[in-house]
């Protein structure tokens, strides 16, 4: 049976998830992109794992330090999820604008986020068009707050 692109879209649209913005910085550069493919993988050793597609311009500073770090959005940061989400160097330069400080790995994070995951990358691994990037975690913390939300391809609320 061959599945169609955009049905499989839809179908996985259901699942609702966080939305994250995943970043990295090395010698100047920076990365970031939105990315709601993350999940928990490991308690001992702590890992986590965000699925990136084989072109985002963010893969190559991730590879270059070694590193990300996993900032979850909180509600009212859709914002900044969409700004993430776009291509292209505009977004950097927002995020000067955007208040952060550097994780030990050097990845930033983002000021007024839900929580964040500082990790060091330990495995890629294929997956189709995408590449799996297996984190270990070195350092994390989360203040509280509402999540932002995703679900069949709009933002959400808990309770909207
Ligand atoms: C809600 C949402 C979730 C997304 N999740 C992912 C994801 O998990 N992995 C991914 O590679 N792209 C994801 N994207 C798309 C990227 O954010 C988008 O391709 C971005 O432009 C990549 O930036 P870059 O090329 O600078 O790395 C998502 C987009 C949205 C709006």
């Amino acid at each position: 049976m061959t599945i169609d692109q955009l049905e499989f879209r839809q179908v996985m649209g259901n699942f609702a998830t966080g939305v994250t913005i995943v970043t990295a910085a090395h010698a100047g550069k920076y990365a970031g992109f939105t990315a709601n493919a993350f999940t928990s993988v490991s308690l001992d050793p702590p890992l986590v794992l965000v699925c990136i597609g084989n072109q985002n311009a963010s893969l190559t500073v991730i590879e270059t330090s070694q590193a990300f770090c996993v900032n979850i959005l909180a509600a009212d940061q859709e914002d900044l999820a969409r700004i993430f989400a776009k291509n292209g160097p505009a977004k950097y330069e927002h995020l000067a604008q955007v208040q952060h400080h550097a994780a030990s790995t050097g990845a930033p994070i983002l000021a007024g986020t839900l929580a964040w995951l500082d990790c060091r990358l330990t495995q890629a691994y294929a997956g189709g068009d995408h590449l799996i990037l297996m984190g270990e975690v070195v350092a994390l913390g989360a203040a509280p707050g509402d999540p932002l939300l995703y679900l069949r391809a709009k933002y959400t609320r808990l309770g909207q």
